[in-house]
């Protein structure tokens, strides 16, 4: 199959932008069309056509367990789809879309049963990207849209990744450049009273409680080995190919620590890598040291994540050390994806 390559300039008047109506074309006619979102690049098909959510599984490869997110353009569409939004949902909604924030509400029972894998409740969001935004009008489908990665890579924040994962597999990707965020929305149940994180993202669990007070934390979040109920959070993640550390502490002792354990891994023969915040690069020596962001913008951090950890298996990296984060925020997201990728090998120097 050919994948088409549309460049979308964002600036550009996207309602009527030839590139989006086509792939909204290809959408109503159950093809698969991949398009940025602020967090990550999404692969979206009409989430009422089965056959064209079956291709999804097939295309990325992913277990048919894991439930997708369902896009809409705005809120009018919400209720041909969802039964009933509870107050907390209400208030989140509010505040955050379009935004970086997943609802699991519960559905109607016309979806394509797929998508729900088999589940009475839906994950729904309205995400604020323009090119997403743009397609999901064009189409005048609700979009069901997993991140466009291959099912165990990093999300894909840049077209180049989608083509990497997926060129051949899928009918065609709307490249917006690279996305803002950079971690996947932030998915909370509404259907329970306090609701409960499912997976940290782009709206951090602060500006949750902000909003609703009181939040839970899905145990499967904080204990690795408890079965998380957001099924999507039990499969290895954003793994690189080589072995992963992440090394939290503070300063000094967290790049003497990384150091310590890379100049072992050297001595055992390894291709080693390092990853870390702009204040600590020049510290570390390496086969590849990689940057990403700066200490005094967290967000900076969430946004190159992911095209840091696919340069590591762009090279060929064989061992990497992570530097780790102190959990708030947004790099309480950040923590979370890291420790999927080492595949839970976090070490704190304070303690361990
Ligand atoms: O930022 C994002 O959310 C991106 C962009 C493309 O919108 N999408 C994304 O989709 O990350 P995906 O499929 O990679 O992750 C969806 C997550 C999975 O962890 C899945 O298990 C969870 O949402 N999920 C979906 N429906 C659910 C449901 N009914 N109950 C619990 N978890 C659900
Ligand atoms: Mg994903």
């Amino acid at each position: 199959m050919e994948t088409k390559h549309w460049q979308i300039d964002v600036e550009a008047d996207l309602n009527h932008h030839p590139a989006i109506r086509e792939a909204a074309t290809l959408l109503r006619e159950g093809r698969l069309v991949a398009f940025p979102t602020e967090t990550v690049y999404g692969l979206g098909a009409s989430a009422t056509d089965p056959e064209a959510v079956a291709s999804i599984y097939k295309a990325k490869g992913r277990p048919s367990d894991n439930p997708l997110i369902v896009h809409l353009a705005d809120e009018q569409g919400l209720k041909d789809w969802v039964r009933e939004i509870p107050e907390s949902g209400c208030l989140l909604a509010r505040r955050f879309w379009p935004g970086p924030l997943t609802l699991i509400l519960p559905h109607r029972g016309n979806l394509a049963p797929q998508v729900t894998a088999g589940l009475p409740t839906v994950g729904v969001r309205i995400p604020s990207h323009p090119v997403a935004l743009a397609l999901l009008k064009n189409s005048g489908l609700p979009v069901a849209a997993p991140s466009a990665n291959r099912s165990g890579k990093p999300s894909p924040t840049e077209a180049g990744h989608v083509r990497t994962d997926l060129a051949g597999r899928i009918d065609g990707i709307l490249d917006g450049g690279a996305t803002g965020v950079g971690v996947e929305s932030t998915v909370v149940d509404v259907t329970v009273t306090p609701p409960v994180l499912l997976r940290p993202g782009g709206i951090t669990l602060e500006m949750l409680r902000e909003v609703v007070g009181e939040v839970r934390v899905d145990p499967g979040l904080q204990e690795e080995r408890k079965s998380p109920r957001s099924p999507g959070m039990k499969y290895r993640h954003y793994a690189p190919r080589g072995e992963m550390w992440v090394i939290t502490g503070e300063g000094e002792e967290q790049v003497n620590r990384i150091q310590q354990m890379v100049d072992e891994a050297v001595r055992s023969g390894k291709k080693t890598g390092i990853l870390c915040t702009e204040e600590h690069a020049s510290r570390y020596r390496a086969d590849w040291v990689v940057v990403c962001g700066t200490r005094s913008r967290p967000d900076t951090i969430a946004r190159e994540l992911y095209a840091a950890l696919r340069r590591f298996d762009e090279v060929g990296a064989q061992w990497i050390a992570a530097e780790g984060f102190p959990p708030r925020g947004v790099l309480y997201s950040v923590m979370n994806r890291l420790s999927k990728a080492a595949e839970g090998r976090v070490i704190d120097p304070d303690r361990d």
